[in-house]
This record gives C-alpha cells, sequence and structure tokens, in this order.
C-alpha cells in the first residue's frame, strides 16, 4: 500500500520537528509493506505574509484531491490582529470536515502515577457554533450565546471514541504496555444542569456505545464534566477514552496535557471521514525555535496517530513502542525533559530503536 501524505511545516519549530515525522514514516520496516509519497504544502503566518492566504487555496484541494492523510507542525499567530489573517488549522477542520479532535495524554509507564488516557473531543458544534449576541436591557448589556448539540454529531463522535477504545486495546494486546487492561470509554456532560443540550449528548452516546460492536467489549461510564476535572488531577490513571462535547472536551483536553510535564510530548490528530491530520499540540515556540532543540516526540506520536486513522495500527504500534522506549531508558532527553539531546539526537535514537 502506498499512502500520500501531505506535509504541512507551518512556521517556527513546526519546519524542525515535521521533517522529523517524515523520517520516522520513511524508516518502518520493509516488512509492513507500506509506502510513502510526500507533498510538501504550506500554510500558516509566512504563508501568509508570502502568498497573502494563511491557507492557500492550493494547499486545501491537494490534500482533498491527492492525500490520504497529513501532518500539520504549527502556526504563529501574530499577536495583535492582522487584517486578512486567521487560523489555518480551524479553517483546515472546516474545509475538510474534520469533526473529531483526538488527543492522547501517555506518561512513561515507570512513573509514579503513569497515565494513559485519550479525549475524544466533538469539534463541530457545541457553544463554538459562534452564534452570539449582545443586546441592552435597563439594567445594563446582556450577552447570549447558542449552545448547539445535534443527535448527529454526538452519535459520531461517540461511535469514533468506541472504535478507538477497541484499536487501543489492539495496540495493547500487541505488547505496547499501558495501565489499561481493558477498553473503557467515560462520556463527560453536565446534564444535571443541562438537561436538553448535554442530555441529548448523553443519551446519544449511550446509544451509540450500545452497538453491538462495542457492547460485549467496550466498557461505558459516565462523569459530570466539574468532577471529572477533579478527578483527572487526583486519579488520571482511571480513564482510558474520554469523550466529550466541543467546550468541555477543550477545557480538558489542554488540562491533561499537563498532566505529562511537557507540550513536547502530547501528539493530536484532526480527524473526519477517511482522513486525519496528525498535529503536535503545542505551537510553533519561537523562543527555541532554530536551535535544534524542540521535542520531536509530540510529532512522531502524530504521525503514529494519523496512522492508526489509516487502518494500519501495526504500523502506529512500532513507533509507540520506540518512543515510550527511548522515553523509559531516558538517556537521550531533549532539554523540555531535563535533557541535553537535541532534535537530531532525540530522532536517532527513537529511529535506532525502530
Ligand atoms: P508554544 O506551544 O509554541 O510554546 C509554549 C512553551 O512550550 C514555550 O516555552 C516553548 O518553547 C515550549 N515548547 C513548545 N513545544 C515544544 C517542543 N516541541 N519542545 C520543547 N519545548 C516546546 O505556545 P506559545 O508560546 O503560547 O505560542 C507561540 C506561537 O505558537 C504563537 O504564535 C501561538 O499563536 C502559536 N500556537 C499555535 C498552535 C498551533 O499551531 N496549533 C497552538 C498553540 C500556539
Ligand atoms: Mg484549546
Amino acid at each position: 500500500r502506498t499512502l500520500r501524505i501531505g506535509l504541512i511545516p507551518g512556521d517556527g519549530i513546526g519546519k524542525e520537528v515535521i521533517p522529523a515525522g517524515r523520517k520516522i514514516l520513511e524508516a518502518l520496516p520493509a516488512s509492513l509493506k507500506l509506502k510513502f509519497e510526500f507533498v510538501d504544502l504550506k500554510a500558516g503566518f509566512e504563508a501568509f505574509e508570502q502568498t497573502g492566504a494563511a491557507l492557500p487555496e492550493k494547499t486545501v484541494e491537494i490534500l482533498k484531491n491527492e492525500c490520504d492523510g497529513a501532518l500539520f507542525g504549527a502556526v504563529s499567530s501574530p499577536s495583535k490582529a492582522v487584517k486578512g489573517y486567521s487560523s489555518p488549522i480551524v479553517a483546515l477542520r472546516k474545509r475538510l470536515d474534520l469533526y473529531a479532535n483526538v488527543r492522547p495524554v501517555k506518561s512513561v509507564m515507570t512513573a509514579k502515577n503513569p497515565i494513559d488516557m485519550v479525549i475524544v473531543r466533538e469539534n463541530t458544534e457545541d457553544v463554538y457554533v459562534k452564534e452570539e449576541k449582545t443586546y441592552d436591557t435597563p439594567e445594563g448589556k446582556v450577552a447570549e450565546a447558542i449552545k448547539r448539540i445535534s443527535e448527529k454529531a454526538s452519535f459520531r463522535i461517540a461511535t469514533m471514541a468506541g472504535e478507538i477504545a477497541l484499536r487501543r486495546q489492539k495496540i495493547r494486546d500487541s505488547g505496547v504496555p499501558s495501565i489499561h487492561k481493558s477498553p473503557m470509554v467515560t462520556i463527560t456532560h453536565k446534564s444535571n444542569v443541562l438537561s436538553q443540550t448535554d442530555g441529548l449528548f448523553r443519551s446519544t452516546a449511550r446509544e451509540a456505545l450500545a452497538a453491538h460492536k462495542f457492547a460485549s467489549s467496550v466498557g461505558v461510564e459516565e462523569q459530570i464534566v466539574d468532577s471529572m476535572v477533579y478527578k483527572l488531577f487526583r486519579q488520571p490513571e482511571t480513564y482510558d477514552v474520554i469523550v466529550a462535547p466541543n467546550f468541555y472536551g477543550d477545557i480538558l483536553s489542554d488540562g491533561a496535557a499537563a498532566l505529562v510535564g511537557s507540550l513536547g510530548l502530547v501528539p493530536s490528530a484532526n480527524v473526519g471521514e477517511g482522513f486525519a491530520i496528525g498535529e503536535p499540540c503545542h505551537g510553533s515556540a519561537p523562543d527555541i525555535m532554530g536551535q535544534d532543540i524542540a521535542n520531536p516526540i509530540a510529532t512522531l506520536r502524530s504521525v503514529a496517530l494519523m496512522l492508526e486513522f489509516l487502518d494500519e495500527e501495526v504500523a502506529a504500534a512500532k513507533i509507540y513502542s520506540a518512543v515510550d522506549a527511548n522515553l523509559e531508558e531516558g538517556r537521550l532527553l531533549s532539554p523540555d525533559l531535563g535533557g541535553t539531546a537535541s532534535t537530531t539526537q532525540v530522532v536517532e535514537d527513537i529511529l535506532r530503536r525502530l
């Protein structure tokens, strides 16, 4: 099988970590019978300054018509609003209908409190439909926002969470160490207060996860979002797969990323029907760019995550194992993890383990 992958380095350290992502794909063992073709694509602030578009139309067209998946580095946002500039990744999610944002957060299994969870965030609706208004009343201004939850979006995101739970079990069974013994999905909501909107999310997610393919093997539980934050801090090891509406998912996924010590470790994927973009969680990190010290692991894990969604679990598991082995040995770590290794050295070590 040949997969065609769009490479969008973007700005800052995106230009240093995306080449590492390409290298690891090229280094996958020949026995997997996987080949890759790469297409270099532009997006970001530099692209905006050069072409007048943060997300050139050509990038969208090539991704849509020619690619099986993509890797997105990071983009810089100007500190003051610049006319005509808006975030290319937000636009890409819309244009390609990437309705899920998937963020695994994993520590080394030898840590004092090991964690291994993934947050599956609905990415098209909820309060982020941005239907807001402000009006005057005798007591002063009032502002309102629409919180939209649909059966369709809730069903597909919960189904994806169930599928991810099953796939994570497969990856564990193939020898990638974890603290979890069996798949579990936690539905997050606040339906005790928002009985219509979050109530619909909750009941629809329950229904989706009762499907035959999950029923016998995926455990399902619920957690009210505020108590979830408490448990996330106190007992993060309890969670395997968390599924949440857009707003709670946004907050939970940034919070969870803080549990593992460095943004340089946390991957994500933007996923739609048959397409996935792997994207490290961090930004363009202008403070460390050009020094060959950015941690490439968030990107390497994003590569593996993209492969999972392209149904290449075996290849993904190989990358996860090589990364985990590097971290567990702890000899070649980048400065954000207290080490002295360069980006190049970390990548070389992981490629050697692969
Ligand atoms: P940032 O994630 O770029 O950096 C925050 C801190 O973490 C910095 O000290 C940085 O050196 C460190 N860091 C980040 N990634 C690292 C890595 N791989 N290895 C080692 N250390 C790493 O966030 P910040 O500084 O708030 O934003 C910088 C720029 O990035 C801004 O223009 C912002 O708009 C943009 N940004 C873009 C995102 C995206 O493309 N999805 C997400 C977040 C920020
Ligand atoms: Mg966020």
